[in-house]
């Protein structure tokens, strides 16, 4: 493997921050979520790093930290993180600065210097013996590919309220997929060797897209979460340096995960580049492509009666869309068009298009 020359601190890169955007917006509201249902809730940082960048800027242990801190709903309940870092050096570093938030009230820090596949084995070895869980989100967030394999990914997904965000290494992998000794890494990180009838396919457009849906159907099928979605992460070139995978049986865990990747992509939901010129998306008001979303509710709906909440469903589960994004720009548009292109029914004679409550039934036309 290539040995990355960072001593104990690196430089952030805006797609970095970008990730850390994600992460902060999606911890906002797991907290109080998850702080309202369980008096114990268990935040993992796997590969935490030493805390901090180059130029002091925070490293996604103290974003987390900080988001506590800072939050304005009361959290009480007992807040447990449990940040492991391999690298003895960045471990020491990593430990200095969590130290300064060991006054925050019920937040309990533990930083473990090893390897997060030892250490997750342990507390999910714990949660088995004690016949026990408590809410969990799992970030995990590595420099390379070798890690963390799909087996450890069940095992925490195997408990309740437990979800997973993972950087998968796809610009690393890719790079060494041809590499013979390098095989058993990705067979555990994928959790099948399908990968290397992939790698032979020479269109790497093609390639990237089917290694990221083996990817995707892995965490579906063999992690067994029922909701999975990606983000995907460019670099300066715009080439894909990684996905984030976001794994959750909750479906509103799914929807609160939207809106956050949706803050930090307000075009498609999807993707950040560190190429794209940020001055453009200022000048323009970004709007999602509503009418990619229409041809896919039109393809998948055209002659069929269904309730607004089955929409609803087949956006937030299917598309990359939100919940946010049918009723006023694409049903009302529908509706108002001459001819109709859908007929509603509703309970509620007052009713204006661009109003579907529940129980309101849509024939697409
Ligand atoms: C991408 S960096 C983490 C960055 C950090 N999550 C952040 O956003 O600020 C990955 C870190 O994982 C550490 N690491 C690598 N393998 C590890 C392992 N098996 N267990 C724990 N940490 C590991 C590396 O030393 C490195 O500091």
């Amino acid at each position: 493997m290539v040995a990355k020359k960072f001593d104990v601190l690196w430089k952030l890169e805006e797609h970095t921050k970008a990730k850390h955007d994600i992460l902060v917006q999606y911890m906002k509201a797991w907290l109080p979520i998850m702080s309202r249902i369980s008096n114990q809730i268990l935040y993992i940082d796997a590969f935490a790093g030493p805390g901090e960048y180059l130029n002091g800027e925070p490293g996604s242990p103290v974003h987390f930290l900080e988001t506590i801190k800072h939050h304005n709903a009361n959290l009480n309940c007992q807040i447990n993180c449990l940040f492991i870092e391999k690298d003895p050096k960045k471990h020491h570093h990593l430990q200095s600065i969590t130290s300064r938030y060991n006054d925050l009230p019920n937040v309990k820090i533990r930083t473990v210097c090893g390897s997060c596949g030892d250490i997750i084995t342990k507390v999910l070895k714990n949660f088995e013996n004690r016949n026990k869980s408590m809410p969990t989100f799992a970030f995990l967030d590595p420099f390379s590919y070798v890690e963390p394999t799909m087996d450890m990914v069940k095992r925490i997904m195997k408990f309740p309220k437990c979800e997973v965000l993972i950087n998968f290494m796809y610009e690393e992998a890719n790079r060494f997929l041809k590499v013979d000794h390098q095989a058993k890494y990705y067979d555990s990180v994928f959790g099948t060797s399908e990968w290397r009838n992939i790698c032979k396919i020479s269109d790497s457009k093609i390639r990237k897209q089917q290694l990221h849906d083996l990817y995707l159907n892995q965490l579906k099928n063999l992690a067994n979460i029922n909701y999975v979605r990606s983000f995907e992460m460019k670099n300066k070139k715009n080439t894909t340096k990684y996905y984030l995978f976001f794994g959750t049986n909750s479906y509103s865990g799914l929807k609160k995960m939207k809106e956050a990747m949706w803050k930090v992509d307000p075009l498609s939901g999807y993707t950040y580049s560190d190429y794209t010129d940020k001055n453009q998306l200022t000048l323009f008001k970004p709007e999602p492509d509503y009418y990619q979303l229409k041809r896919q509710l039109v393809d998948n709906f055209k002659g069929k009666t269904v309730p607004i909440e089955k929409i609803e469903n087949f956006i937030v589960v299917n598309t990359p869309f939100r919940e946010t994004h049918f009723k006023k720009p694409i049903l009302r548009e529908m509706e108002k068009s001459n001819p109709p292109e859908i007929q509603v029914f509703t309970k509620n004679k007052k009713r204006r298009p661009g109003q579907y409550p529940r129980g309101t039934i849509i024939k697409f036309i």
